[in-house]
């Protein structure tokens, strides 16, 4: 396939970290020199499905199809108000969509999932012209007291329509399932049968351990795909990394051998957005006229699961 549009929708409010350190002890000399992050956009009175709309709408009228050309609907999403009907359902009531539609959860890397999906799809003559929108609120996963997440992640919405073309070079799927890494537990309704103990428990995670699996998985993944292709980092003009953490970006990096100029990033004033993060910066890279023509874009991204993914693309 190829990717004919793209769009993004973030919420208005944006949170700076002195502004987290009006009620967590926290700082600003601690959270930047750890993780990149200055600020983040924060859902307020916004819904995601509001923000997941607008970016698909985006998406649409730059690649130039109407909403009837769209013949699949893949919507990547960890959690939201709606249990059911799935976002996307929820999305295509919004934008009078009728074609199929499917919600996956694959947390941060879902959108190298929902791009494998799309193009197994099109290669096995089911689909034409595909949308995908990621649309995430990890803040509304975190405890607000607990500075070891809540300092990380912020809200968005990016979006991709895909149709014909031989652009999607390849992608490459991991797991190493792993609960205890990053988890968050939901208690549902009770019932008459109910007896064992439940409770609510927000976003965990053992912050060091997913460092390491972020930089392992991430650097093997590249290097796994771009070898499977018979194509070098010569070949890469940009790596679109999961903008989770700067320090993990810095440390891809190295392990890579790449120069600065071949990441561009975002985390700086957006934090982690989940599966959102790749599409929002490729949305925002893309309205800035990053990409021409021929260029190669590495797609790599991580995170619970524990799961990881690669794409290569040509723009
Ligand atoms: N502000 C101030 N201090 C903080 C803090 C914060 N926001 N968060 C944690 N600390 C403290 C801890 O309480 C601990 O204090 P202690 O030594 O008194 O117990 C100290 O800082 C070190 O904590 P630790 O968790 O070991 O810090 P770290 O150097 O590993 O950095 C992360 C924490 C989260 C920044 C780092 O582990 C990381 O980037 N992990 C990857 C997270 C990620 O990107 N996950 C998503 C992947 S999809």
């Amino acid at each position: 396939m190829k990717i004919l549009g793209t769009g993004s929708a973030i919420p208005r409010k944006v949170v700076t970290n002195d502004m987290l350190s009006e009620f967590l002890d926290t700082s600003d000399a601690w959270i930047v020199p750890r993780t990149g992050i200055h600020s983040r956009h924060v859902i307020t009175d916004e819904q995601l499905e509001d923000l997941g709309t607008k970016a698909a709408l985006n998406a649409l009228e730059m690649s130039g199809l109407s909403v009837a050309d769209i013949d699949y609907f893949i919507c990547s999403n960890v959690v939201g108000e709606y249990v059911t009907p799935s976002l996307s359902c929820v999305i295509a009531s919004k934008i009078g969509l009728t074609c199929p539609c499917v919600d996956i959860n694959c947390a941060c890397p879902g959108f190298i999932y929902a791009l494998d999906i799309a193009e197994s799809r099109y290669l096995a003559g089911k689909s034409k012209n595909i949308l995908i929108v990621c649309a995430e609120e990890p803040t509304r996963m975190c405890d607000w007291s607990d500075r070891s997440t809540a300092v990380l992640f912020g809200d968005g919405a990016g979006a991709v329509v895909l149709g014909e073309g031989n652009n999607i070079k390849g992608v490459e799927l991991h797991s190493q399932p792993d609960v205890q890494k990053i988890w968050e537990k939901r208690v549902l309704e009770k019932t008459p049968y109910i007896s064992k103990e439940e409770e609510n428990v927000p976003l965990q995670m053992r912050g060091r351990e997913v460092f390491k699996f972020a930089v392992n998985a991430s650097t093997r993944d590249v290097e796994s795909l771009l070898s499977s292709l018979g194509m070098t980092k010569d070949d890469v003009n940009y790596y679109m990394v999961h903008q989770a953490n700067m320090r993990i970006i810095e440390a891809i990096k190295q392990y890579l051998g790449e120069r600065d100029e071949k990441f561009p990033t975002n985390i700086g004033d957006h934090g982690n957005s989940s599966s959102a993060s790749c599409p929002i910066l490729l949305d925002e890279c893309n309205r800035k006229g990053l990409f021409k023509k021929g260029d190669v874009l590495v797609f790599s991204a991580f995170g619970a699961g524990l799961l990881s993914g690669v794409a290569v693309l040509e723009w």
